[in-house]
């Protein structure tokens, strides 16, 4: 693994290493402590956070590695100074660098220029880091092979990376989006090369049969302006209760985080036994030691 840009950074193969050493990390957390000792990385943020900061930060510390936490105001990414120069500097310092950008490109920018990996923290293209935990999550359940994914929702950077993941895995995918908010046409091409994916603007339809329901906001950080009239052309693909019970009775509900509760999930979906959102959030902190193992190792 040389860059973790999109979750079409990594085969099948790849895939599969990174969570079952995710969860051995897990299972056997002393075996990995001071693992890369002496190795520092930077984790840069230009959006919000507190999954992706708070976890990759401990699983740097817990591996032995010094992580330098960076935030935009702080060096300017693309107006202080150019995305290319900024990642020439920091990989005279740092061993590798996780960035949350706005834009994809600043993250290709960076790591055209630079030897050291670079790894997408969130961008407005994809979220692999999240897909590979997603992955794990799923995985502690059932069989990847069974399972059937129905994502609802804007066709937005977690599902891409999420609908790239679970094919990769094995799985199959339904998506439901409205008109004008599918996922695009590159990552499900890239995705069907692997697995089925299906694309429908019903949503009933997407969650019948399946045993993982999934949803992410339905206004993604960048994107707030839009975000009253994303609440009326979504209010059809509230997961609610009565939604999710037309999914297989054994339907896991998953979710990313943060959740808008009342906008694309009910408390009651959020809540329900059913609902893993809570260990998909904790598997980001194991899958991101199983990343820097794998990339620094
Ligand atoms: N799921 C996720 O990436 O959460 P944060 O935006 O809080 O990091
Ligand atoms: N789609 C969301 C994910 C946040 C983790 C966003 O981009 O804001």
């Amino acid at each position: 693994m040389k860059h973790l840009l999109r979750i079409g950074d990594l085969d099948s193969a790849e895939l599969i290493d990174l969570i079952t050493l995710s969860q051995r990390v897990k299972d056997n957390p002393r075996e990995y402590a001071g693992a890369l000792v002496g190795r520092s990385i930077g984790l840069f943020f230009m959006k919000q956070s507190v999954r992706t900061w708070v976890s990759t930060d401990v699983a740097a510390i817990q591996l032995g590695i010094h992580p330098v936490v960076i935030r935009n105001e702080q060096i300017g990414l693309g107006t202080r100074e150019s995305p290319e120069d900024v990642g020439r500097v920091l990989e005279r310092y740092l061993d590798l660098l996780g960035m949350r950008v706005f834009d994809h490109e600043d993250l290709e920018r960076v790591a055209k220029a630079v030897s050291v990996p670079v790894i997408n923290l969130l961008s407005d293209a994809e979220h692999p880091c999240q897909g590979v935990a997603d992955i794990q999550t799923m995985a502690e359940h059932r069989p990847l092979p069974q399972t059937s994914v129905a994502y609802v929702g804007d066709g937005n950077n977690t599902a891409a990376s999420l609908i790239g993941a679970v094919t990769r895995a094995g799985g199959s995918v339904r998506v439901a989006s409205p008109e004008g908010y599918f996922i695009s046409d590159e990552v499900l091409s890239d995705a069907r090369h692997y697995g089925e994916v299906e694309v429908t603007t019903d949503p009933i339809e997407a969650v019948s049969g399946a045993n993982v329901v999934y949803t992410d906001v339905w206004t993604s950080m960048g994107h707030e302006a839009e975000s009253t009239e994303r609440r009326q052309v979504f209010a059809p693909y509230r997961v609610d209760l009565e939604l999710f019970e037309r999914a297989n009775s054994d339907a896991l509900f998953m979710h990313c985080l943060p959740a808008h509760r009342g906008e694309e999930v009910t408390d009651e979906v959020l809540e329900h036994p059913r609902s893993v959102v809570f260990d998909q959030a904790e598997n980001r902190l194991h899958s991101f030691k199983a990343i820097l193992l794998t990339a620094l190792g």
